[in-house]
């Protein structure tokens, strides 16, 4: 299976022209899934919640209604993070199209400092979605900081976690090797990049997107600056052995009454 790992910077609420660059910079690429950064073409440090209505979507929005074009168009699969407006609540999302320009959403669970201020916390809970045979999951950014987000994606069976981020910490890429190997599963990590200034608010993003396999090993991992784009092949059967050796089987060997 290929995966395109994105690596992007968008332009604070300039979501028509983000989306330009984003497609512009996979449009001669060739890929079965597609992952960009959490909030992908809003940017990410909102000061108050008119500015979060002003860049947020439903599900006829711009930016999901370009990249359905894409997805289908280019027989292939989408992941990218925005803010969802579903009648005037507003949820940071990750939306999963697929190639016959179907969607399912992921609403962030876990709020990340002042995302609390203007998000709801997620309610779609964590899900698992076949493409083309293989199971994929979603998780946003501070989600990894949660061990029971990646392990219950992994329970459910998916294979492959398209993990949109927009990470400020410095040690989410280190960690998700770990997450990678205590699930046996890949991660695929695609983070935003470079500063961001909104008035007095602002933040810096770590890029270093990156996939992390079942053996938690790194095998592609972007630098800490640039828009990128990488075509990744990986074997998504790696994920299905669960046995660490003859004795051990990481699922079986759970003890559930003693983790209440
Ligand atoms: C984060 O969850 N965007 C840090």
């Amino acid at each position: 299976m290929k995966i395109g790992l994105v690596q992007f910077k968008p332009h604070l609420f300039q979501v028509k022209e983000n989306v330009e660059r984003g497609i512009n910079l996979i449009k001669s690429e060739s890929a079965d899934l597609f992952v960009f950064p959490e909030l992908a073409f809003t940017g990410y440090t909102f000061n108050t919640k008119n500015e979060v209505e002003w860049v947020s979507e439903n599900m006829n929005g711009f930016s999901i209604k370009a990249f359905k074009d894409f997805a289908i168009s280019k027989k292939t699969n989408v992941v990218f993070g925005f803010v969802e407006n579903d009648n005037e609540k507003f949820y940071n999302s990750s939306i999963l199209i697929k190639s016959d320009g179907s969607h399912r959403i992921y609403r962030k669970t876990h709020l990340f400092y002042e995302e609390k201020l203007f998000f709801e916390k997620g309610n779609t809970g964590f899900w698992v979605e076949n493409i083309n045979g293989v199971k994929i999951g979603l998780a946003i950014c501070f989600d990894w900081f949660f061990p029971e987000s990646f392990r219950t994606l992994a329970l459910k069976g998916a294979q492959i976690i398209a993990h949109s981020a927009n990470l400020v910490m410095p040690y989410c890429q280190e960690a998700n090797k770990i997450r990678s190997l205590e699930n046996r599963v890949f991660i695929v990590t695609s983070n935003r990049w470079g500063e961001e200034i909104n008035a007095l608010n602002s933040n810096k993003f770590t890029g270093m997107s990156q996939i992390t396999n079942p053996d938690g090993k790194v095998i592609v991992r972007f630098p800490q600056k640039g828009d990128k784009v990488k075509i990744v092949n990986i074997n998504p059967e790696e994920a299905n052995n669960k046995n660490l050796n003859k004795h051990n089987n990481i699922f079986y060997d759970r003890i559930p009454e003693f983790y209440k």
